[in-house]
């Protein structure tokens, strides 16, 4: 993992890195609202958010939901109502009960096919972000037993170029083969934000996630990560120098931006040193 080390926060159980995540997007929000009138966060899915989105809507009465902007960082092309949305999941949990406008909330046109609900998405997302400095405020991510992130597997074309001999060279992976492009204007242009998954080996298969270039633009990361199903990969990404294309997550390092680990004790017990 490049750039600077992560922080790492540990917590008792899933409700406290629950609470510190929910803090941390609280504060965050106030600040980004001061300084530049917005917050815009894409949330994360599977069933770790649950316990942080119910965190923000019922224990952060400090945000101003009429300046958030939602989106996600990933989802299953599949529809809205079912049990495997992860926009189903966030209106749950967190959007049916906070007062964001519905036109704030950006769920993936999951009706379209793959390739055209990724390029709607970004089509979205680009229109949204500020032209001068495009990047998402704050982004919530998990991360499977795997070492997955978002839709982001193992093996994945999005990771090109984070291994010094993987898919460097490979002309599927197209512009997505340069690893870490310049966090500039130019490269914004050019670079994918958002990419279609057809093979996920956590079904289902076809998703849409945002790109590991997407998520270190970011100003703020974390990862939200409980249980001890998830021991082993929590120590290969945090100390190990297992390959990014085999341990996803560790692409994700935001190149002017902080990232910050919210584990509970379960997930860390195998991690050797203790936190910073
Ligand atoms: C998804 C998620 C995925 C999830 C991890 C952890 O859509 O499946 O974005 O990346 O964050 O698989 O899932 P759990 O929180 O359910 O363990």
């Amino acid at each position: 993992m490049s750039g600077r080390a992560p922080e790492v926060w540990i917590g008792d159980d899933a409700t406290a890195v629950a609470r510190e995540g929910a803090r941390r997007i609280a504060e965050w929000a106030r600040r980004c609202i001061a300084a530049r009138g917005r917050f815009l966060v894409a949330l994360s899915g599977g069933n770790t958010p649950r316990k942080l989105h119910r965190c923000l809507a019922t224990e952060e009465p400090g945000i101003d939901w009429r300046r958030v902007f939602v989106f996600f960082s990933d989802e299953r092309c599949v529809p809205h109502d079912s049990p495997d949305s992860n926009f189903r999941m966030a209106r749950e949990t967190l959007l049916d009960h906070v007062p964001i406008p519905a036109s704030q909330i950006f769920p993936v046109a999951t009706d379209r096919s793959p390739a055209e609900a990724a390029s709607a998405y970004e089509a979205t997302l680009r229109s949204v972000l500020d032209a001068g400095e495009p990047r998402i405020d704050a982004v919530l991510l998990g991360m499977g037993p795997d070492g997955h992130t978002a839709s982001i597997f193992p093996g994945s074309r999005l990771l090109a170029g984070f291994d010094d001999d993987f898919l460097i060279d490979d002309p599927s992976t197209g512009p997505l083969s340069s690893s870490r492009p310049a966090a500039n204007l130019d490269a914004f242009a050019k670079e994918r934000l958002i990419a279609e998954v057809l093979d996920a080996p956590k079904p289902p298969p076809h998703r849409v996630t945002m790109t590991p270039y997407f998520i270190n633009l970011s100003r703020h990361v974390i990862v939200l990560v409980s249980g001890e199903d998830k021991v082993a990969a929590v120590s290969a990404a945090l100390e190990s120098d297992a390959r990014v294309s085999e341990i996803p997550i560790r692409a994700v390092s935001p190149t002017a931006g902080d990232l910050a680990w919210l584990l509970d004790r379960r997930a860390a017990r195998a991690l050797g040193s203790p936190p910073i």
